[in-house]
């Protein structure tokens, strides 16, 4: 095994160099970095601290995947987030995070997500009415209201008072900034506690707990079967027999909430804004969609065909992944390829360069859905929207079939113009959009 320095280094220096640009966008610093210094490069951020960055699509493979055991999450999802969402899948691990995964996993099957589509489609149709024609808008806060929508209604139906759904909203909103604020100016954390601002957000986020608490009592007091994803929640049963206790349950939603919410309205901007820019691949869409609509399917049967579509969605989180970093510590040491991490290495792996690598995608900066032809699994080992291994996202058909259902409804209605040069992006916790302008013109 070679030593710790066999990883190429950049230094304190020009880290601290850089530091305004970082803060701005990471994106081109890290790909500087990757072009001179290879796949993977540590990167000294002081105090004897650094952070490994990678691009190896085979070393994402191996620590989500093959030796996952040694691996577990940074202390950004375990901790920080854990402060305003507690305890769920997203933020635990070891014997805990099994036990969860394992009692919620069934919600999220394909058999069972179609009895939710229904809902999904009539939140999409009832944000869609807030897209107003031949006028510029940006669609990022329409796609922001109805990734959270979705989520909702999948979750309690139509049994849930819509100023308290709101307000859960603003709560899981305000709390993501505030952990935004935390991450990027961790040397003003002494002034966050001191001048009480982390105590105003945790109140909010007990705020939002009691709500919770009072839909799920409503919902117990019912009687009534939804079928929806609280009556999953609520009837699943652990190995023992048990239930889950409710305070476990409004850790569970709040993190349906915060990872379905703001990755699902990213990627669904970031395809409209693609589709813009691509008109033929708009009017493929809606060549299949017309097609398919004359076959008079059941909803996921419809989904499911909708090909064309997914490949578009694919290729738009190839490349825009909103989930642009995944981060992980290796528990005992470890080695790949030559490559030595010391036991509590921080691996920051970059998706965003991997779904870009020049040596694994031709035309790697080209928008060519048809890639995804074949479907996605024929790039299982350098394609990782949705992460890899036993953590991947246990959403991600929710979030694909919410997805399909939006862009096909969008589509159907309406050409869409492009009102922006670029695309523009913000990089925070997740990969956001910026400025997406665009102009609907109707169909009919
Ligand atoms: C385009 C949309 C989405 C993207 C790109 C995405 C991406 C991801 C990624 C990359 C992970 C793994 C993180 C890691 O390994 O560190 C993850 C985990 C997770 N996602 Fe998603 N996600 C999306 C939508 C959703 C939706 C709609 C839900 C739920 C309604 C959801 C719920 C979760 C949960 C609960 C986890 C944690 C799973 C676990 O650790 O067992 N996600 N997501």
């Amino acid at each position: 095994m070679t030593e710790d320095g066999k990883i190429p280094e950049v230094s304190l220096l020009k880290f601290l160099k850089h530091s305004a640009n970082i803060l701005k966008n990471p994106l081109p610093f890290h790909h500087n970095n990757f072009q001179k210094k290879g796949d993977t490069f540590r990167l000294n951020i002081g105090f004897n601290k650094s952070v490994i960055f990678s691009r190896d699509a085979g070393l994402v493979e191996y620590v989500l995947q093959k030796n996952q055991k040694n691996f577990v999450k940074s202390e950004i999802q375990t901790k920080d987030l854990v402060k305003y969402v507690g305890k769920g899948l997203l933020t635990s691990e070891g014997e805990h995070w099994k036990k969860q995964r394992k009692l919620i996993q069934p919600a999220f099957h394909k058999k069972q997500l179609a009895n939710l589509l229904d809902s999904i489609k009539q939140a999409i149709l009832l944000e869609y009415k807030k897209i107003t024609v031949n006028e510029e808008l940006d669609i990022f806060p329409i796609y922001n209201d109805l990734a959270f929508q979705t989520v909702v209604k999948s979750l309690f139906s139509s049994a849930a008072n819509q100023e308290e759904i709101n307000r859960l909203q603003y709560i899981t909103e305000e709390t993501q900034k505030m952990l935004v604020k935390e991450l990027r100016q961790p040397y003003l954390g002494w002034w966050f506690k001191a001048s009480g601002k982390i105590d105003s957000y945790l109140k909010l986020t007990a705020e939002a707990r009691n709500i919770l608490r009072k839909i799920v009592q409503e919902r117990r007091e019912s009687n009534e079967k939804y079928d929806d994803l609280l009556d999953m929640l609520l009837e699943a049963k652990y190995d023992d027999g048990n239930f889950m206790d409710e305070e476990q349950l409004i850790d569970e939603i709040l993190i349906l909430f915060t990872a379905g919410h703001e990755t699902t309205s990213n990627s669904l901007t970031f395809t409209a804004q693609l589709l813009a820019l691509n008109p033929e691949w708009q009017e493929k869409i809606y060549e299949e969609i017309s097609s398919l609509k004359e076959q008079d399917l059941d909803l996921m049967s419809y989904v499911i065909k909708c090909q064309i579509t997914q490949q578009v969605i694919e290729e738009s989180m190839r490349l825009y992944p909103p989930a642009y970093f995944i981060d992980r510590v290796n528990l005992e040491e470890d080695e790949f390829e030559g490559k030595y991490f010391q036991p509590g290495s921080n691996l920051l792996f970059s998706i965003h360069e991997v779904h870009r690598h020049p040596d694994l995608w031709e035309d790697p900066d080209a928008f060519k859905p048809e890639r995804f032809a074949e479907g996605g699994r024929k790039y299982s080992s350098q394609y990782f929207p949705f992460g890899a291994g036993p953590r991947k996202c246990i959403g991600n058909n929710f979030a694909m079939f919410e997805m399909i259902i939006a862009v096909t409804e969008l589509v159907s209605q309406y050409k869409i113009v492009p009102g922006f040069d670029e695309i523009d992006i913000k990089p925070l916790i997740t990969l956001k959009p910026k400025n997406a302008i665009l102009k609907f013109q109707s169909r009919s």
